[in-house]
């Protein structure tokens, strides 16, 4: 049962937990190109400490948690944190965001490690204009992602930031990528999270726009898919594939937010669109029992706010995306 209520009546039970600020590769709309002020190892969490923050949020009615970074297989180890964490009480759901460039290396461990579903990022079928927008290499994504489905992942869903003038052409090609590799396909609007994400912003596209032009093209029909994140799913007809559209701009959906963030200095951010966190690290560092710890979380949970602003103050949010994965 779920025990964690924010004050407006939304239950969280999801937990997205950064791992890394880090990755290996710069996407435009999440991270600039030349950053490299990152967190310090010691600044980091541990896994014992991720473990514990995880098993206080079991213990509060937490079912789903899943992994993101930066990208979170550049942490060494990686499995044996999932490991753990799909060990606790209570957790139903462990999931990881991940661009895949190292997806073949790790899919059997992650696999066996208790992560069944993926959620890859991936903007373009073309390396050029793949290159253009990550600075990283297709192929190595492409390789990925079929590492991923031999290893036994399912749903893999692929993850597409759409860009007027960048890779709007795509939609139609990315849709038939889809339908032949029985991949599920969502589009996102772009967030003015941080500098990065706000001169992306720029190429805003309103989804509902792509949703007329696929419906030219495709006859879609009400679709669901597993999972606990705000996507909105239309089936395609006559296939297995859902397509979802992830629109916090043109239909926001924080009405029925279900989620807070843990970043990988232990920092519990409670809005992807606001600045109001608690500092866990600096009390599990300071040695506080498990009820404190589950007090902490149940007075941060407290100050979850109603909704981002992204509309009215896309200024607002300094931290880069790649900070809380999203
Ligand atoms: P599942 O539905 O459980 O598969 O996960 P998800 O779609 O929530 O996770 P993913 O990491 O793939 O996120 C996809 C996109 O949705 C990213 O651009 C996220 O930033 C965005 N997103 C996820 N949760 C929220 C949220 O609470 N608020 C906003 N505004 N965007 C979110
Ligand atoms: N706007 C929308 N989505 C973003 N992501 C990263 N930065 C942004 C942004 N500014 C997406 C990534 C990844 C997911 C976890 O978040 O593409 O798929
Ligand atoms: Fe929840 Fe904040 Fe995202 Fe809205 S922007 S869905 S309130 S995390």
């Amino acid at each position: 049962m779920a025990k964690l209520i924010d004050s407006f009546g939304r239950s969280i039970d999801y937990v997205r937990v950064s791992v890394t600020d880090r990755c290996d590769l710069r996407c435009g709309y999440c991270m600039p190109k030349q950053f490299h002020d990152f967190h310090e190892p010691e600044e980091w969490l541990t896994f014992e400490e991720i473990e514990r923050v995880m098993a206080a949020f079991a213990r509060l009615g937490t079912r789903r948690i899943r992994l993101t970074g930066g990208e979170p297989l550049v942490r060494k180890d990686l499995p044996q944190l999932a490991q753990r964490l799909s060990a606790l009480p209570g957790i139903e759901d462990l999931s990881l965001s991940t661009n895949a460039t190292r997806m073949d290396k790790h899919a059997a461990d992650l696999h066996a490690a208790g992560i069944s579903r993926l959620n890859i990022s991936l903007d373009s079928l073309h390396a050029d204009t793949f290159k253009q927008i990550t600075g990283g290499k297709l192929e190595k994504v492409l390789n990925g992602i079929m590492a991923a489905k031999a290893a036994g992942f399912r749903p893999i869903k692929i993850n597409m930031v759409l860009m007027k003038g960048v890779n709007d052409h795509e939609v139609e090609d990315m849709v038939n990528f889809c339908i032949q590799h029985s991949l599920t396909l969502r589009f996102i609007e772009t967030m003015p999270v941080g500098d990065s994400g706000r001169a992306a912003t720029e190429h805003y596209i309103d989804l509902g726009d792509i949703r007329k032009k696929l419906e030219q093209r495709f006859e879609l029909i009400p679709g669901v898919m597993p999972g606990g994140g705000p996507a909105r799913y239309l089936k395609v007809a006559g296939t297995n594939i859902n397509i979802g559209f992830i629109t916090p701009i043109s239909q926001h959906f924080c009405a029925t937010c279900n989620r807070v963030r843990l970043s990988v200095d232990g920092t519990l951010y409670t809005c992807l669109g606001q600045e109001h966190h608690m500092a866990l690290r600096p009390l599990l560092r300071a040695g506080i029992d498990d009820k404190e710890l589950e007090l902490a979380i149940i007075n941060a949970i407290h100050l979850k706010p109603e909704r981002h602003e992204f509309k009215e103050k896309p200024e607002q949010i300094l931290r880069f995306m790649s900070y809380t994965g999203g």
